[in-house]
């Protein structure tokens, strides 16, 4: 059977979404004004959604720095325990406040193992994490979201950074294929 597109966010909406999420971290923020801040974008599909969650947070001391890692090969999930760590962390995150921003939560395992690995690895003073969306509710109720856009159904989605067998992240708004 053919697979077929259709579109499911606008970029009207994930803009929205993203003022929501924005304001309610800088509130958050507000009781840690004299720390840096440091904002790791779980590449790649981030890449959309932390350059506009970035623009909007208002806090004099934020460093960016970004995970490169893969969970995914094409369509199809390598493991829910494993990752490719493809490039590490550059800044030094060492009692440091770190904020980790994901394009979209599915079983929560990549997340789960990025976060434990940074704690054990790197001491960060705190661990929070913000997720544009979050699908697969049943599945992932061991991961803690901090900071969550939208919960959405269990369907795969692309666009807005988001991949389909590596194309389509350009794309300003999100779709689904079924
Ligand atoms: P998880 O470990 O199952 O929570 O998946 C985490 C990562 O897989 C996300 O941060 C995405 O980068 C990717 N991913 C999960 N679902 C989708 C999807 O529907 N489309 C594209 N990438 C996805
Ligand atoms: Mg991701």
């Amino acid at each position: 059977m053919k697979n077929t597109t259709h579109l499911f966010i606008k970029n009207q909406e994930i803009e929205e979404i993203i003022s929501n999420l924005a304001n309610e971290i800088n509130l958050f923020l507000k009781n840690y004004q004299n720390e840096t801040i440091v904002f790791v974008g779980v590449l790649k599909g981030c890449i959309f959604f932390f350059t506009d969650l970035l623009k909007k947070i208002d806090h004099p001391d934020v460093v960016c720095d970004f995970l490169y890692l893969t969970t995914y090969s094409g369509r199809k999930k390598i493991s829910n325990h494993e990752f490719n760590l493809l490039c590490d962390l550059k800044y030094n995150v060492k009692d440091k406040m770190v904020i980790f921003v994901d394009d979209v939560v599915d079983t929560g395992w990549c997340l789960k193992l990025v976060t434990d690995y940074i704690i054990k690895t790197k001491q960060p003073k705190d661990v929070k994490i913000v997720s544009l969306l979050r699908k697969n509710l049943d599945n992932n109720t061991f991961l803690k979201i901090d900071f969550l856009g939208k919960t959405i159904e269990n369907k795969f989605i692309f666009g807005y950074g988001l991949d389909l067998d590596e194309k389509y992240r350009n794309l300003p708004d999100i779709y689904y294929v079924d």
